[in-house]
């Protein structure tokens, strides 16, 4: 896993003069928002014996003090009190780890990793959140897999998963026909890696056609990791020809992946849209709220599959001695291909490991891709 990265730690309503218990990235973590406001994570470890400080109590003066053997703590993590030799100086290794926290856009971010590498890296922003023109609605709790939280962002990026697995409702074969396009870079120094999937003429499946109204389309879709804490979606929809109008639909689909340790992971999705228009299957309900009642169906297909990848990943790939699994990417992985590259070069960044030869399965999808540029089926 990932340390040196942004995550979501939660949503910053859930954040109160309570503890909370965290695990990201496999590591004990809790939390609470201090008496001056301010939302604070250290590791969740008593540096006496170890106790879950989250089993332990915040007394009325903004102190921590672990349930065990009652070791106090203040909100900077220093250790203030030993109940048992208060006539001793307390030693400055009593003092519990902090992670750095950003609160932004609603959201708490944590960085698991080692603060000092965090340089000019900033949490990615969801800038529609803290703008009336939009509204959003967050899946609170969030959801949690069983899954390495990298086959998420593989989930997103290669959505020619929606034939089989979300046909009848946001799926159709036909979009797993659109050509995708790769842009890569940077926002706020976490990595970007975008899918672009545009089309004219498209004959939407059902869902979206009672979403938005819309039957024959131009569609303008993209997926973007950002850092591998995140993944932003827009979904841009209009008559033909009318894209960047008024008439345009659509809606903001972001995201959060946390890792909470090799084979679990916890997924906000938050789904952003106009504020000011109605959910045409239903008029009472605004449309991001119609369509964030109607996709925890869609969610549950995915968590489905996810959880199924999973299982089948623990298996070992070695058959015989002279025989692997081998996995083969097609075309469409190319969104794939590229965010593995990019989330095994932080990996190994953070490792200190030396850069190795690319993966084949690398090899399998420039290959790809050099076909589709020239129009050739792969
Ligand atoms: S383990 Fe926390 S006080 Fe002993
Ligand atoms: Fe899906």
């Amino acid at each position: 896993m990932i340390r040196n990265s942004w995550y979501v730690a939660g949503l910053s309503r859930s954040f109160k003069y309570r503890l909370e218990k965290k695990i990201i990235t496999a590591l004990p973590i809790v939390m609470w928002r201090d008496q001056a406001g301010k939302v604070v994570a250290f590791d969740g470890r008593c540096c006496h014996k170890r106790f879950p400080l989250w089993d332990g109590k915040l007394l009325d003066n903004g102190i921590l003090r672990c349930a065990y053997h009652g070791l106090c703590y203040d909100s900077t993590g220093r250790c203030v009190d030993i109940p048992m030799q208060r006539d001793l100086p307390i030693s400055p290794v009593a003092q519990l780890h902090a992670f750095p926290v950003v609160e932004q856009d609603g959201l708490v971010w944590l960085w698991p990793g080692d603060p000092a590498k965090i340089g000019d890296v900033k949490p990615p922003r969801i800038p529609e959140l803290v703008d009336a023109r939009y509204e959003a609605v967050i899946s609170d709790p969030p959801v949690r897999v069983r899954a390495n939280y990298r086959l998420l962002i593989e989930n997103l990026l290669d959505i020619t998963h929606f034939f089989p697995l979300h046909d009848g409702n946001i799926g159709d074969l036909a979009n797993s026909m659109i050509p995708v396009g790769l842009v890569e870079g940077d926002i706020d120094g976490n990595p970007k890696v975008m899918t672009t999937r545009s089309v004219q003429n498209y004959k939407l499946p059902p869902y979206y056609r009672r979403w938005f109204e819309l039957d024959m389309v131009d569609r303008h879709h993209t997926h973007c990791m950002i850092g591998p804490g995140l993944v932003r979606v827009q979904l841009r929809l209009a008559p033909p020809g009318r894209l960047g109008t008024d008439d345009e639909r659509g809606y903001i689909l972001c995201h959060t992946d946390t890792p909470i340790d090799e084979h679990n992971l916890e997924w906000h999705w938050i789904m952003i849209s106009r504020a000011d228009m109605r959910f045409p299957p239903d008029r009472s309900m605004t449309i991001a709220q119609g369509m964030a009642f109607e996709f925890p169906e869609v969610v549950a297909q995915d968590e489905w599959a996810l959880a199924r990848q999973q299982e089948m990943l623990e298996f070992s790939d070695t058959l015989s001695d002279n025989s692997r699994y081998r996995e083969v990417n097609v075309r469409s992985d190319i969104g794939v291909v590229h965010a593995r590259r990019v989330l095994s070069k932080m990996e190994r960044l953070e490792h200190n490991q030396p850069f190795g030869l690319p993966a084949p399965s690398l090899e399998m999808a420039r290959y790809a891709s050099d076909t589709q540029a020239g129009g050739a089926a792969a």
